[in-house]
């Protein structure tokens, strides 16, 4: 039986516990996509606070893509040394890094054009998006994985593909958003056919050692959208193609939002997803209760634990876990006095 300070290890990666710190767009890159002092400090206080694995915020991989003008970026070679610092940092503290790779799509709010699987638009808020044309989804898969190798360059020990939160990925998979007739669009398989590019172009350029996590939106809040076992089936795929970790996350695509959300509340999908596509899963969604990612992880139903406002709340929650379940802590070193008793 597993357990939350438990190691665990994703290809070359080893992590020396189940939490992580989940994604968080911070909205102060500088204009054209450059990591700023903001992420340093942001970053590296959350590479000190007990978490295994530290993941920086989504990352456009086109200036197209990107869900404001103060995303980071890396979709330049410019974008590289800044990141790089952020993770030399992360690793002087025992941390490993990720960073999510993301293409908005038509949630994308940037001047000129937006592109998208339909000319569908997200709600009234949003532009009109044009429809991607062959040669637009051939440049997202090699923008994809120019941001990889990018990725690769700045140290990262793992990157995330965001097929959530109806951005581009997100957009393909539902029939909500792609209304395509081509071989991109309606049965399961072709919805699926651009994100699993995506996969096969970054598993292509990264190390064999690299773990590749994807996060998914497995739910979509109504009833004409993709079924939980299309679910299972995209994560099949994903599996197949080279995912090692599924990061279960819902909702997004259409601007509806949950009846519900409480602790755990999108445990269910991600435990089936576990069950049935035979994958590791992550879970999210209020779990700072370390009471309850501890059943989570003892219960296997989550491989790993991602928590994201409760560490903008508290900066030291996974090394509090720590305490909380008598396990030993590892703090920064230059921090040792404040824990006497460990
Ligand atoms: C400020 C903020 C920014 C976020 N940005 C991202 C993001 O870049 N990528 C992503 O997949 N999710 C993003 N999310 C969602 C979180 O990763 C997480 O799934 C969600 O907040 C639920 O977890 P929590 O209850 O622990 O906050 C963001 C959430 C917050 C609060």
């Amino acid at each position: 039986m597993a357990a939350l300070f438990d190691e665990i290890s994703f290809r070359g990666m080893t992590l020396k516990n189940r939490i992580v710190v989940s994604p968080m767009c911070q909205y102060q890159a500088l204009e054209d996509g450059v990591s700023t002092d903001w992420h340093l400090v942001h970053y590296g206080s959350l590479a000190m606070s007990g978490a295994s694995l530290v993941f920086v915020e989504a990352t456009a991989v086109e200036a197209r893509g990107r869900i404001s003008t103060k995303d980071l970026g890396l979709y330049s070679d410019d974008h590289v040394s800044g990141l790089l610092r952020i993770v030399d940092f992360g690793h002087s503290q025992g941390t490993m890094m990720g960073i999510q790779l993301n293409h908005a799509g038509r949630k994308a709010d940037v001047d000129g054009p937006i592109v998208a699987p339909s000319s569908v638009r997200f709600s009234e808020k949003y532009a009109i998006p044009e429809a991607m044309t062959e040669e637009d989804i051939e440049e997202a898969v090699q923008a994809f994985a120019s941001a990889a190798k990018r990725s690769v360059a700045a140290g990262f020990d793992v990157i995330e593909i965001h097929a959530a939160h109806g951005y581009l990925l997100n957009q393909f998979l539902s029939p909500l958003s792609n209304r395509r007739s081509d071989a991109y669009g309606g049965s399961v398989e072709n919805r699926l056919r651009f994100p699993l590019q995506v996969v096969s172009a970054i598993r292509a350029v990264i190390p064999s050692t690299m773990p590749l996590f994807l996060r998914v939106s497995a739910v979509e809040y109504v009833d004409n959208g993709y079924s939980m076992a299309e679910m299972v089936q995209f994560c099949r795929g994903f599996r197949d193609a080279g995912v090692d970790l599924v990061d279960v996350s819902t909702g997004g695509n259409v601007p509806v939002m949950p009846s519900a959300v409480y602790p755990g509340y999108q445990i269910a999908p991600a435990a089936q997803i576990r069950r049935e596509a035979d994958i590791c899963v992550g879970g999210v969604g209020m779990l700072d209760n370390v009471e309850l990612s501890e059943y989570l992880v003892q219960s296997g139903q989550v491989d790993l634990v991602s928590v994201a406002r409760g560490f903008l709340r508290n900066k030291t929650w996974g090394h509090d876990a720590a305490i909380a379940l008598h396990r030993p802590i590892h703090p920064p070193k230059p921090y040792t006095r404040a824990y006497p008793q460990h």
